[in-house]
C-alpha cells in the first residue's frame, strides 16, 4: 500500500492507495476512531459494482450501514439533491460523529462532500474515489461543491476529508473515455511539477492503458502526491493552486462551446497543447518539448486538435470563465516541461492564431 499525506495542519489526512483496499475500509475506519453508524452516498452504477464489497467490509467491524443513492450524472450535483440527502440523513438519525462515505467518481465526491460539509455544520467525510479522475484529482484537496444554474462548482466549500481510500481495482470497470479523462489530469501533473514523472508516463503509457496494477499505483500515487504538495502550499486557492488549472482555460471554453459534447479530459488535453503552443510561439517552451508533449497526449488516446468549433465562440467562452480577472484571460503556460507560470498577458491574436492552427 502507498500512502500520501496531505499536510494541512489540523485538517491533515492521508490517501491510502492499493488494489483491493476497499475490503479494508471497516478496519481503517475503526482504527480512525469511528464507531456505530456510517452512511454511504453513491449512485446505482457504483453501488452495483462495489456497494456490496464496501458494506461487507464494514458490518463485521460492528458498523451499521445506511446506503443513500442518487441517480448517475452531473445534474445530481445540485442543491435539490443535497436537500433530499439532508432529509434522508435526518431520517436515519445521522449525527455529528456519523461519517459520510462518498463512494463513486467526482460527481459523488463533490456532492457527498458538500453534504458532509453542511449537514449539522459538518460531519466527517471519507472519500472512496472510483474513477481515475476522482483518485488523482477531486478526492484530494477539499474542494466540495454543487452546480447551480450557470454557476458550475460555484456553490461550495473547502472541506477536507478525514481519509481517502483509493482502490485501484475499481478502475478495471471504467470505460475508456472515463479513464482518459483521468489520464489528461495525470499528464497535467507532470507538466506543471515534475519532468521525471512525464518521462515515467512516456515509458509506461502502454502498461497504464492496459491497466497494469503496478503502473496504475505509481501514477495515482505520484499524481496525488503532486496535488497534495500544491494544495498544502495554498489550501484556499489564493495563488499557487491556480497552476492546477493548466489546460483548463481553453479546456473549459471547449466544453462549454461544444455544449459538453467534448468531454473534460479531451478538452483539457487540447487546452494543454494550446497553452504549450502559446508558450512556444512566445519563444519560451522549446519546439522539442512541445512535440514531446503532443506525442504523449496522442499515445494516451487523447486529442491534440480542436474539434469543429468557432474560434470566436471559444474566446468569448474564455472571457466569461471564472479565471478571467478584470477582462484579462488568465493562462498557465509551461516554461519547460515540469514547470509552469501564470500570466494574463497573452495577446488575443496569439490565442486566436494557436486555436486556428
Ligand atoms: N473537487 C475537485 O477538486 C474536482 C476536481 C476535478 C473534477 N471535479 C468534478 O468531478 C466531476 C467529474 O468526475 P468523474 O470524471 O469521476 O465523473 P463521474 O463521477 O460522473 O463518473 C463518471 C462515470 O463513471 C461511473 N463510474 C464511477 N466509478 C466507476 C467504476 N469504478 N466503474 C465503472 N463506472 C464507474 C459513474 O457512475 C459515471 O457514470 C465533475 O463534476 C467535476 O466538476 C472536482
Ligand atoms: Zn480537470
Amino acid at each position: 500500500m502507498k500512502k500520501v499525506k496531505i499536510k494541512l495542519g489540523s485538517n491533515s489526512y492521508e490517501a491510502h492507495i492499493d488494489s483491493g483496499i476497499l475490503s479494508q475500509t471497516g478496519r481503517k475506519l475503526k482504527k480512525a476512531g469511528f464507531v456505530d453508524k456510517v452512511v454511504i452516498i453513491t449512485n446505482p452504477v457504483v453501488k452495483g459494482l462495489y456497494g456490496e464489497a464496501l458494506e461487507q467490509s464494514l458490518t463485521p467491524e460492528g458498523f451499521t450501514v445506511t446506503t443513500l443513492q442518487v441517480p448517475d450524472g452531473e445534474e445530481q450535483k445540485s442543491l435539490e439533491t443535497a436537500g433530499r440527502l439532508y432529509h434522508e440523513l435526518a431520517n436515519c438519525h445521522a449525527e455529528r460523529t456519523t461519517p459520510i462515505l462518498a463512494l463513486g467518481g467526482g460527481v459523488i465526491g463533490d456532492l457527498a462532500g458538500f453534504v458532509a460539509a453542511t449537514y449539522l455544520r459538518g460531519v466527517p467525510l471519507i472519500q472512496i474515489p472510483t474513477t481515475l479522475l476522482a483518485q488523482v484529482d477531486s478526492s484530494i484537496g477539499g474542494k466540495v461543491a454543487v452546480d447551480h444554474g450557470q454557476l458550475k462548482n460555484k456553490i461550495g466549500a473547502f472541506y477536507q476529508p478525514r481519509l481517502v481510500i483509493t482502490d485501484i481495482d475499481t478502475l478495471k470497470t471504467l470505460d475508456n473515455k472515463t479513464l482518459s479523462d483521468g489520464l489528461a489530469e495525470v499528464i497535467k501533473y507532470g507538466v506543471i511539477w515534475d519532468k521525471g514523472f512525464l518521462t515515467y508516463l512516456e515509458k509506461n503509457i502502454d502498461r497504464i492503458k492496459s491497466l497494469n496494477e503496478e503502473a496504475l499505483e505509481e501514477i495515482i500515487f505520484r499524481s496525488a502526491e503532486i496535488k497534495a504538495e500544491v494544495v498544502a502550499k495554498d489550501e484556499k486557492d489564493l495563488n499557487l493552486r491556480a497552476i492546477l488549472n493548466y489546460g483548463h482555460t481553453v479546456g473549459h471554453a471547449i466544453e462549454s462551446a461544444s455544449d459538453f459534447r467534448v468531454g473534460h479530459g479531451e478538452a483539457v488535453a487540447i487546452g494543454m497543447i494550446a497553452a504549450a503552443r502559446i508558450s512556444n510561439k512566445m519563444g519560451i517552451l522549446s519546439e522539442n518539448e512541445l512535440l514531446r508533449l503532443e506525442s504523449l497526449i496522442k499515445q494516451a488516446g487523447l486529442p491534440t486538435k480542436l474539434p469543429e468549433l468557432k474560434v470566436e465562440e471559444l474566446i468569448s467562452a474564455m472571457q466569461h470563465d471564472k479565471k478571467v480577472l478584470m477582462g484579462k484571460i488568465r493562462f498557465i503556460l509551461p516554461e519547460v516541461l515540469g514547470k509552469v507560470f501564470i500570466t494574463d498577458e497573452v495577446n488575443l491574436s496569439l490565442i486566436e492564431q494557436v486555436l486556428l492552427d
